[in-house]
């Protein structure tokens, strides 16, 4: 019988999650998440393949098996603490799991989409707008991200939707896509390769999206980080959301500085204050540039010291050292730590994210 169960990859398992309580069922031959994912459930997590962490949870009870190591990701103390990889973990028993930070929100379980690439424009002289068009329209959360891949040609690209959602799903997708030269998808993008082409869209995925509150909100971004928050910011608008809203945005120099126009149409729509402030780290002396210099992150606290000590909430997007500097000056201010959302890129491309 074992032998049969074997042949045929086991039985269901159910999966009951604390302190939430909410309750999902994994089929064989699925990981926690993608089953959690699939039936809509707002499991945290981010890389979906075993190398960011969001997925962390505890096992409290029951049997997994590993699908790829997890002493990659995890420490020995988290290991020995009973921590697992949800993205990782498939279960060999009914299980009990504690999750942090799992909302009760209904999430669009992922699918697969063909999509054609049918329009890059300019942003700057490395970020692209690229537009997608799909087979069907594909329903997301403003914030989420989708893997773009093409079979045998290169392996799946994380990118945050910069278009807001609409209802019924959109049929075009924009994406922000920033050059890394030697880059196989990339350079494509750049050279105007991919123009025409089909690719696969996989998504919508990841836990990057606007809370419900009153509070007023934080937006900090560098690179090309502002596409997740292009799409929020104007979804909230279109929602008459009136949260008062600072933006801080960080690039290097004028040149590298994008999306005028929807910051410029967002100030003129939100209902409510709202303020978007680029901050320059290499912009050259001399070149009339009036605005604020600097790192983006050292301009927070005189920026959001009005929201010191309140519920505000942040939402960070771009790179690692951006977000690692920032987050425990939001601290400092007084943020507390289930109001600071963020989406690390792990590459330089927006290839791979993290988020919380
Ligand atoms: S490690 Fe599981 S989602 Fe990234």
């Amino acid at each position: 019988m074992g032998f049969l169960k074997n042949l045929f990859g086991g039985s269901p398992r159910t999966i009951t999650t604390e302190p939430a309580g909410l309750k999902f069922v994994v089929q064989p031959g699925q990981s926690v998440l993608e089953a959690a994912l699939g039936q809509g459930i707002a499991f945290p997590h981010s890389c979906t393949v075993g190398t960011c962490g969001s997925c962390k949870c505890k096992l409290v009870s029951g049997k997994i098996r590993e699908i790829a190591n997890f002493a990659y990701v995890l420490s020995a103390e988290e290991l020995q603490g009973g921590i697992i990889l949800a993205c990782q973990a498939a279960p060999r028993s009914d299980l009990i799991l504690e999750v942090a930070g799992l909302s009760d929100r209904h999430l669009t379980p992922p699918g697969d989409f063909t999509g054609t690439v049918i329009e890059t424009v300019d942003l700057t002289h490395d970020i692209k707008r690229v537009a997608i068009a799909l087979d069907r329209p594909l329903a997301f959360d403003a914030g989420q991200y989708a893997h773009l891949s093409a079979e045998g040609v290169w392996g799946a690209r994380a990118y945050s939707f910069a278009n807001p959602p609409r209802s019924g799903g959109c049929e075009t997708l924009t994406f922000f896509i920033r050059h890394v030269p030697g880059g196989l998808f990339t350079d494509l993008v750049f050279s105007g390769g991919l123009t025409g082409k089909t690719l696969k869209v996989h998504g919508p995925l990841g836990n990057f999206w606007l809370r419900e509150s009153r509070a007023p909100l934080i937006a900090i971004a560098g690179g090309s980080g502002l596409a997740p928050l292009v799409s929020m910011l104007q979804d909230a608008a279109a929602g008459n959301v009136g949260r008062p809203c600072l933006v801080l945005f960080g690039a290097r120099a004028q040149a590298d500085l994008y999306a005028h126009e929807e910051f410029a149409a967002l100030g003129q729509q939100w209902n409510g204050a709202f303020k978007f402030v680029p901050v320059l780290s290499d912009e050259p002396v001399n070149t009339g540039w009036a605005g604020e210099r600097g790192l983006v992150t050292a301009r927070i606290a005189a920026h959001a010291k009005d929201y010191a000590g309140s519920d505000a909430e942040a939402y960070l997007c771009g790179p690692p050292p951006m977000i690692d500097a920032a987050l425990p000056l939001l601290r400092e201010l007084g943020l507390r730590d289930d109001n600071l959302h963020f989406d690390k890129f792990l590459d330089g491309s927006h290839g791979l994210h993290r988020q919380e």
